[in-house]
């Protein structure tokens, strides 16, 4: 902690809304990069020596040599609820605490994730891009014949926050829902939500729309591969907000093109911002920009809980969503 009198001194890695902003100058000495792209690695190491804060995104590598360059450093605050861009055990080992911005943005991502599996269901980007190029002359009745998602079967990979809002979201498509999650819900989740735990062979097995809302750790890194999509339906749909290693986009791309599945909906991407030539070329998979939290309002409340986060933990108090809090009690 600082001394009662002076200010902490706080790195914030991109611009953020200015409501953040203005909240974090009303209580640290702050230096923003001012550009909404990332700072370079050097320079994000030198602008960070000798403050106490980061306010960072999903695009700023957080690992040791980082860690080690900045020996003053008390918070990573990630604005994501996301954090595999942060050595987080290098992290505790430091007595470094590291927050993420869970709960704001369960609804708004759950909402994109929806959209993308109905954009795919129902071929929305390829009917729009049909219409554009002029090739609506006439009505037809067998024209871009999509799949049905009412009384279809979701099954949800990853049942935290944002599988279980997916869930709510089936409800109203009066949907079979099932899951996989290493930790069962309690009965009565289950119950509100009509939803069934099963093992992930069962849920790929039997899914209509098998959608992920899982981390990226080394045991979910490629959950969706050759072998696991030979196991789904080709009427069957993936999609992924979660992150872009969940699936081995190689083998996404060769099933969708061997028509070996329906379609794909996809927010994220193995090597952002690359994203795999085989994909763009095919037309029954939607393409977004990792964007499933970017609504206005999101965003500002995903920026201003990461300063808060920040700023908590630089005055001595507990920060309102911590990832590591053994380095809290320790202190
Ligand atoms: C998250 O919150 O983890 C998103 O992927 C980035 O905003």
């Amino acid at each position: 902690m600082t001394s009662a009198s002076a200010k902490p001194s706080i790195l914030i890695s991109r611009l953020l809304p200015e409501e953040a902003l203005a909240q974090a100058r009303s209580r640290a000495a702050v230096d923003v990069h001012e550009a909404d792209k990332p700072l370079e690695r050097s320079e994000l190491v030198a602008r960070l020596r000798g403050r106490q804060g980061l306010v960072c995104l999903i695009t700023d590598t957080i690992d040791v040599p980082l860690l080690d360059a900045c020996p003053g450093l008390k918070v990573v605050s990630n604005v994501a609820v996301g954090f595999n861009n942060i050595d987080v055990a290098a992290a505790t080992q430091r007595g470094v605490v590291v927050t993420n911005t869970p709960d704001v943005l369960t609804e708004t991502t759950a909402d994109f994730a929806w959209t993308l599996l109905m954009a795919t269901a129902r071929r929305v980007v390829e009917a729009d891009r049909y219409v554009r190029e002029g090739k609506f002359t006439q009505w037809e009745f067998m024209l871009l014949l999509g799949g049905d998602i009412h009384g279809k079967t979701l099954g949800i990979v990853g049942f935290g926050r944002i599988g279980r809002a997916m869930a709510r979201r089936a409800l109203g498509f009066n949907m079979r829902v099932l899951y996989q999650d290493a930790v069962a819900a309690d009965a009565a989740t289950e119950k509100e939500l009509r939803a069934t735990r099963v093992d992930t062979a069962t849920l790929l097995r039997e899914s209509d729309f098998v959608t992920l809302h899982t981390p990226l750790l080394p045991e979910t890194q490629h959950l969706i591969n050759a072998q696991s999509l030979r196991t789904m339906e080709k009427t069957a749909y993936p999609v992924n907000a979660s992150r872009g290693p969940v699936v081995d986009e190689a083998a996404l791309a060769q099933a969708l093109k061997e028509g070996r599945i329906a379609g794909a909906g996809i927010d994220v991407f193995e090597r952002e911002p690359e994203v795999h030539p085989a994909l763009i070329a095919l037309p029954n998979v939607v393409l977004a920009p990792h964007i499933a939290s970017a609504s206005s309002d999101t965003r500002v409340k995903m920026a201003r809980l990461a300063v808060d986060n920040c700023l908590a933990v630089l005055e001595g108090r507990t920060p309102p969503t911590p990832v590591n809090p053994e380095v809290l009690a320790k202190r």
